[in-house]
């Protein structure tokens, strides 16, 4: 299958590229690079082993995205484009929906001209909200999100559902990842976030090679076995996979399905900052401190759902995640930008 890939350059974009590659399938990307860039798209043509077509343009530019699509004959989307950062979305909310709302409504308005029906979408499980009970299933209503991110993906959520209840030619796949990290088994392509890591595992990672200082541990009196919070972390390459799986489920059907990816594992951040230490021989230094406003003590994700509908299952464990990640941040000690 030929597939876009917006925000193709990104950390899950990159390595979903590689799968599809590998799986056989033929994928473009679109990326504005806002928070990339095409030193990634390289690498990942390097691990292939051939070119990958790619563009450098806004997808909520539709003079931009007409032309692509007139370019290409496309089975699938997968929509990946969109700003991820929790805390920045607080502070500037505006930016946010904008960005992800109107690229997501650019981008179906340009499908729909094009006659291409069938999209998975990166959701998260933000959209659940601090759900009192563990694990996460598809069919919980959600209480609200806690912040304007999780917002834009419940909102595009039913903005997918609603274009497949409004044309049942449509096929939607929303994808709720959980806590994605680790990194491509060779190292080349892996997260590169820019500026100081809001999320653990980048965190740990700057460490590791001596970029920051120590780790804090956000609260250790949460009612979990060790007190600090606990989060399904998956790798990566099995969430690239999940998604080639999601586009050959798009394609031999229509309608809408929302579908977990996780592994249903949950692990603490002692736990990941143990096993990072113990898999690569480095010492992780950190203190503990206060909660961080709106987390929760633990959440995972009932990934059953993905096995029944997709026959996809998580299969790196934590070691993986750990070994992986830290291979990418040695190699690339100053992320791409070193490059
Ligand atoms: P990322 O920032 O690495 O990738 C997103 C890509 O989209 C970037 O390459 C960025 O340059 C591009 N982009 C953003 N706005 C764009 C626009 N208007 N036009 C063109 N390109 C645009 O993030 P990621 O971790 O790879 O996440 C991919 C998707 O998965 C995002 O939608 C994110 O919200 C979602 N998600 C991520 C996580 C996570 O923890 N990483 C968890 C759940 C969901
Ligand atoms: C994990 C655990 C922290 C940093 C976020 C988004 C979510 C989704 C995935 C996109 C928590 C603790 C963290 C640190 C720490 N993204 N921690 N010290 O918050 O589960 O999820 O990323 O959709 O929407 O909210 O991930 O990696 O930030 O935190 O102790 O420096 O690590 O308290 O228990 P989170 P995270």
């Amino acid at each position: 299958m030929k597939i876009l890939l917006t925000g193709g350059a990104g950390f899950i974009g990159s390595h979903t590229c590689v799968e599809l590659c590998e799986a056989g399938h033929e994928p473009v990307i679109v990326d504005n690079y806002i928070n990339s860039c095409e030193e990634a798209v390289r690498r990942v043509e390097q691990i292939v082993g051939h070119p990958v077509p790619h563009y450098e343009a806004d997808v909520r530019d539709a003079e931009a995205m007409h032309r692509i699509f007139s370019e290409n004959e496309f089975d699938c989307v997968v929509h990946f484009a969109g700003l991820k950062a929790v805390g920045e979305s607080v502070a500037q909310p505006l930016r946010y929906y904008r960005n992800n709302l109107d690229s997501t409504l650019t981008l179906c308005e340009v499908m729909q001209a094009h006659g291409v029906k069938r999209i998975v979408f990166s959701s998260s499980a933000t959209v659940y909200g601090n759900q009192p009970v563990v694990p996460y299933r598809e069919d919980m209503p959600s209480i609200g999100c806690t912040n304007p991110y999780g917002w834009t993906k419940f909102m595009i959520e039913k903005i997918l559902e609603g274009q497949c209840n409004a044309d049942p030619e449509w096929s939607v796949v929303l994808l709720r990842y959980f806590n994605p990290i680790g990194a491509h088994s060779s190292g080349l392509i892996g997260e590169d976030p820019a500026g100081i890591p809001n999320n653990l595992m980048p965190y740990i990672a700057k460490v590791a090679v001596g970029e920051l200082e120590k780790l804090s541990v956000f609260g250790n009196d949460y009612p979990t076995p060790d007190g600090t919070g606990v989060r399904d972390y998956i790798h990566v390459t099995d969430l690239a996979r999940g998604h080639v799986k999601a586009c050959d489920f798009a394609s031999g059907r229509t309608g809408c399905e929302i579908i977990n990816l996780g592994t249903g594992h949950g692990y603490s951040v002692l736990d990941l900052v143990n096993t990072f230490q113990a898999v690569n021989g480095v010492k992780i230094p950190y203190v503990i401190t206060s909660r961080r406003p709106g987390d929760i003590a633990e959440n995972y994700a009932d990934p059953s759902k993905a096995k029944e509908l997709l026959g996809w299952t998580a299969e790196k464990t934590l070691e993986d995640m750990c070994r992986d990640t830290y291979r990418f941040q040695r190699q690339n000690p100053k992320g791409y930008h070193g490059a």
